[in-house]
């Protein structure tokens, strides 16, 4: 029998497993729930994260990978190893797994990684620079000499970087992301309407009207909380234009920080990023007027790939194909088992 490979976006929010040969095989929440009382993981993925907010105390629920990277050893080991049985339907067979990292990721967090793969039964894990699995599944040849720009803005970091002959040239990694514009919205809410509300809500709000690029005057929609005076359930209506003051300083650094990575890049790969324009990945960048402002503020036309949520699951399990080409982005992780 054919061996199975399977390429896995590990993100803060989601985590995508891609099989060779099937496409994309799973999409759930990273959410484990756990009963603090036995330490027995009750739920995980779609299933969790129903559970979030509505469990007795004793059970919790907990999202083990943050800021793209693992936070709680143990969870993520368990998410991995459950999505990969789902995936395989069996713990006999032994898949070759591929993982996209984000580019700062330090040696230590890298061999978490690879430990819960390995501890989910793979038979070999590689590692794919997440840059590099974004344009791959964005369909952009990186092994050719030219060079691409990507910014991808997950719900945890927004990873930029310039990719040329499969490899990483000049890049960034930031805080700032999807999780970001909800907490934000949260604050703003509480300080002005003494309204608490929870992160399902503010994320709902943002992909309905959030927007950091011309918003409009009557474009608005109501969220309801619970007043924190008096305590009863509220509703107010928020409009796109207060919405966008309180986004648009985080769009900002982002843009801030595209710059940056723009004015580290050498003379001879810009003028391939002006003919190639910077693409755009991850669920964040379908927050209205993002591309925009990039756009009007590097002068380089920015597009949001097709897909951009699976994008970077996609490339990674893409990457198997070209394995032999992508020397530097691509590290077999034997170097990093003991
Ligand atoms: N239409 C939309 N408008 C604005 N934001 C959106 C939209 N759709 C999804 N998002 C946001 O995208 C984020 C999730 O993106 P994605 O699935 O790429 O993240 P991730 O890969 O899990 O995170 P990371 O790459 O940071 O580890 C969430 O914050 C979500 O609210
Ligand atoms: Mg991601």
């Amino acid at each position: 029998m054919a061996g199975v490979d399977l390429g896995i976006d590990l993100g803060t929010t989601k985590i995508i497993v891609y099989r060779r040969g099937k496409g994309i095989v799973l999409e759930e929440p990273s959410v484990v729930a756990y009963n603090v009382r036995s330490e027995q993981v009750v739920a995980v993925g779609h299933e969790a994260l129903a559970m979030l907010g509505k469990t007795p105390a004793y059970i919790q629920t907990e999202c083990p990978i943050r800021d793209g990277v693992i936070s709680n050893h143990l969870y993520t080991e368990y998410l991995v190893k459950e999505f990969v049985r789902k995936v395989t339907k069996s713990f006999l067979i032994k898949p070759r797994i591929a993982i996209c990292i984000p580019s700062a990721i330090t040696p230590v967090e890298a061999r978490a990684v690879v430990e819960a793969a390995m501890s989910a039964g793979a038979r070999k894990v590689y590692l794919v620079d997440e840059p590099l699995a974004a344009a791959m599944g964005a369909g952009i040849d990186v092994t050719a000499p030219s060079g691409h720009m990507m910014v991808d803005c997950g719900g945890g970091t927004t990873d930029i970087a310039v990719i040329s002959l499969g490899g990483i040239v000049t890049a960034d990694s930031l805080r700032v992301a999807g999780n970001t514009f909800d907490e934000a919205i949260i604050k703003y809410i509480q300080s002005r309407y003494k309204l608490a509300i929870g992160s399902k809500v503010a994320e709902k709000l943002k992909k309905e009207i959030g927007c950091v690029f011309n918003p409009k005057e009557d474009v608005m929609s109501s969220v309801k909380g619970r007043n924190l005076l008096t305590g009863y359930p509220e509703q107010v209506t928020i409009t796109q234009t207060e919405l966008f003051d309180v986004l648009r300083p985080y769009a900002d650094e982002i843009v801030a920080s595209v710059r940056n990575v723009l004015e580290r890049t050498p003379p001879e790969l810009i003028g391939d990023i002006h003919d190639n324009g910077i693409v755009m990945t991850g669920g964040t960048s379908l927050l209205r007027g993002l591309d925009q402002l990039i756009q009007e503020n590097t002068g380089v036309e920015t597009r949001v790939a097709e897909d951009p949520i699976l994008c970077v699951g996609i490339g990674t399990g893409k990457s198997f194909e070209q394995m032999d080409e992508l020397k530097e982005g691509f590290q077999n992780a034997a170097t990093y088992s003991h």
